[in-house]
């Protein structure tokens, strides 16, 4: 695997996100928020593929907490500071990256777009940042790789711990950087929206299915055609989801012998994702973890629970520079970055919205949705008078009503 290529001259940022190449009359090109990608996205798809990416857990209460507890943190502008150019470069793991965000590990991809994961590779690449591939990639991780780019790649473990060595050795083979594990994920969740629009997960080809693609052709098109012109037929194109279950239908929780295990096997940077609680940061630190995700993963797999934003002081302070600490969920603003990262993340990492630009435009919707989020960091750095991301701190930011 090649190391990352590109990363965006951060002294000359672009005002104004143009939309590159021949998006500028689509909806997508029009788009000039990540909110106005999700709607974009919506247009493309139908309603229940839309709803399996877009949806929550239970009552959806987590899923918009966490965009909410954003809202709540207001930043305080520092003056006097020369912010002629901004610098929004920085290191992740020791690894450079043009700005402190990641691609969050998101299966559905090929759902999306039959680009599937190595469009999102090529784009995060070209974007100068580094993408997590999920367990449940819809092509397999030496596949992705060859997409290039500085690759992570998201572990879900089976049951059978010959198959898990087997995979980590072929994911070390395959040039991946760091392996991050998710923890908080036991089993197949339950998604209620699913169940009422009937879609079972994987996704297959029913008539009902090609029934919705009538009034979403690219779509239909994609999908179906897409998978065969890649060489798959018709049932095939079914089975390219199926990795998906064949990896989900065999979760089991990861226990701390399944982390000193892996400790053991894998040695470049180790990732825990899905942490909530500071209690467990000393055991991860112990075990050997070089850094922790602060995630409830989105608001999918579990309603109620407290959002990222909230919990990352606690967790940040608990680790006290032992271990690098990441935040998602609810991250749609270059705003959004700025505040997590005043209250102690290192980087974010960003799940929908990039499946959202897949959708709505392949490789150049993902780099449509990056060139979004670039452009708003920087305009907020200058604004809260931060030139580089080491001028971001915990003065630039206060919660509502303190
Ligand atoms: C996810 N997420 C996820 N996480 C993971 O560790 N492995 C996975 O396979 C998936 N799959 C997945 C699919 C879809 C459609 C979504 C939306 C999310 C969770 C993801 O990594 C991340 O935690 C959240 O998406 C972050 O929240 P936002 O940015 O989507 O609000």
């Amino acid at each position: 695997m090649t190391s990352r290529t590109a990363a965006a001259d951060p002294a000359a940022p672009q005002v104004a996100a143009r939309p590159r190449g021949g998006l500028a009359r689509t909806r997508l090109g029009r788009a000039v928020n990540l909110a106005e990608v999700r709607a974009a996205a919506r247009a493309s798809l139908p309603r229940p593929i839309f709803e399996i990416i877009d949806g929550g857990h239970g009552d959806d209460l987590t899923r918009r907490a966490n965009r909410a507890a954003f809202d709540q943190v207001l930043l305080r502008p520092r003056i006097l500071e020369d912010v002629a150019t901004v610098d929004t470069r920085t290191t992740v793991l020791g690894e450079s990256a043009s700005m402190p965000v990641l691609l969050a590990p998101c299966s559905f991809a090929r759902l999306c777009d039959p680009g599937a994961e190595r469009a999102v590779a090529r784009s995060a690449d070209a974007a100068g940042i580094e993408y997590v591939v999920p367990g449940g990639s819809s092509d397999l991780p030496e596949e992705v790789a060859t997409a290039g780019g500085s690759l992570w790649y998201q572990i879900y473990l089976k049951q059978d711990q010959g198959v898990n060595a087997e995979l980590v050795a072929r994911v070390a083979t395959a040039g991946y950087r760091a392996l991050c594990v998710t923890v908080d994920t036991p089993g197949q969740p339950f998604r209620e929206t699913d169940v009422r629009n009937r879609m079972s997960v994987p996704v297959t080809i029913t008539p009902r299915l090609l029934g919705l693609g009538v009034r979403h052709p690219r779509w239909a098109r994609h999908f179906v055609l897409g998978n065969r012109s890649a060489g798959f037929s018709l049932t095939a194109a079914r089975t390219s989801v199926q990795r998906f279950t064949q990896t989900i239908g065999a979760l089991r929780p990861v226990t701390a012998t399944d982390v000193a295990w892996l400790r053991s096997v894998w040695s470049g940077p180790l990732v825990i994702k899905g942490v909530l609680r500071p209690e467990d940061v000393d055991r991860l630190i112990d075990l050997g973890v070089d850094a922790v995700v602060v995630s409830n993963h989105g608001g999918r797999n579990l309603d109620t629970t407290p959002t990222s934003l909230a919990v990352l002081p606690e967790v940040v302070e608990r680790v006290a520079g032992r271990a690098e600490v990441l935040l998602d969920g609810g991250v749609r603003r270059g705003a959004d970055v700025v505040k997590a990262l005043a209250l102690g993340a290192r980087a974010v990492l960003v799940g929908r919205p990039y499946l959202f630009g897949l959708a709505a435009g392949g490789e150049a919707g993902v780099t449509r949705v990056l060139d979004l989020l670039r452009n708003e960091l920087v305009s907020t750095m200058r604004f809260v008078g931060a030139s580089s991301i080491e001028r971001i701190d915990a003065e630039l930011v206060r919660s509502e009503g303190s």
